[in-house]
């Protein structure tokens, strides 16, 4: 594989996220309750749970968006608790929020460019960077001069993705990237998530509540409730689970 891929910038990369009894919330509510939770390079780890579950909570936990008030965040094998987002950022975590967060006035180019921002002193290494992202989304590659603000929701969606990809990271977390997509477009970007794991070794975390398309791409999966693990396991194992099946699979969540 390239140079990228080696990580010697960051020397504790390749080990992947952590959370170990991670507790969080804002002021005074405590939303996870003792939470652990891990993803490994090269493993997709998808999270799901009922609205309120505190899916997006953890996530904002993990990229230091909020501080924890107890518990451990590891982060390629560095203790990063109680860090900022922007160390977190640097320690090789990106963070794709729900809404993908693109900035609607600039082209599909310079939203590219901002996700390398930590790097941006790096010309070389951004244009490689650049250039392997677009191979990952060449949807992208044919609008790079188009205002992200025009672009579908499933380009917005990739270019979210590719944005968090420009840092470099070696753990990718994701809050409901299928928000709104059709199934088809869900497939190619479940598809590509399942690349980036295989080719690029990154750890990837996948909260969604699109159960079924997450649990097929995932290598394990872990469901949320009211802020706690209530199973955690392989997805096969999951779906045959009579919680899993009432809860997710008979009601309004599928998709396809
Ligand atoms: N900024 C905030 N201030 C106060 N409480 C919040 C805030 N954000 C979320 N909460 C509360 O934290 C709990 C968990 O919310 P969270 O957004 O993590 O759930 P979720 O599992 O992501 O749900 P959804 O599936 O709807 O996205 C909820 O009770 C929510 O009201
Ligand atoms: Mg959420």
């Amino acid at each position: 594989m390239s140079a990228e891929k080696t990580g010697a910038e960051n020397p504790g990369s390749g080990q992947g996220i952590e959370a170990v009894d991670l507790e969080a919330g804002y002021g005074r509510i405590e939303v996870l309750h003792g939470l652990s939770l891990a993803a490994e390079p090269g493993e997709i780890v998808a999270v799901v749970g009922a609205n309120g579950a505190g899916k997006s909570t953890l996530l904002r936990a993990l990229s230091g968006l909020i501080a924890p008030t107890a518990g451990r965040v590891r982060l390629g094998g560095a203790d990063v608790t109680g860090r900022g987002p922007e160390a977190i950022a640097a320690a090789g975590l990106a963070h794709v929020p729900e809404n993908r967060l693109v900035f609607p006035t600039l082209t599909v180019d310079d939203n590219l460019t901002l996700g390398a921002w930590t790097r941006r002193r790096d010309k070389a290494g951004l244009r490689q960077r650049r250039e392997r992202v677009l191979e990952y989304f060449p949807r992208l590659a044919d609008r790079l001069g188009q205002a992200a603000g025009t672009l579908s929701g499933g380009e917005q969606q990739m270019l979210s993705i590719g944005r968090g990809l420009m840092a470099r990271p070696s753990v990718l977390v994701l809050d409901e990237p299928s928000l709104g997509l059709a199934p088809r477009v869900v497939r190619e970007i479940f598809a590509t998530l399942g690349r980036l794991r295989s080719a690029e070794g990154l750890a990837i975390v996948l909260v969604e509540q699109n159960v079924r398309a997450a649990f097929k791409v995932a290598d394990r999966a872990t469901v949320l409730d009211r802020g706690r693990v209530l199973l955690e396991g392989v997805p096969s194992d999951l779906l045959a689970d009579d919680r899993v099946q009432q809860a997710y699979l008979g009601g309004g969540y599928a998709v396809d």
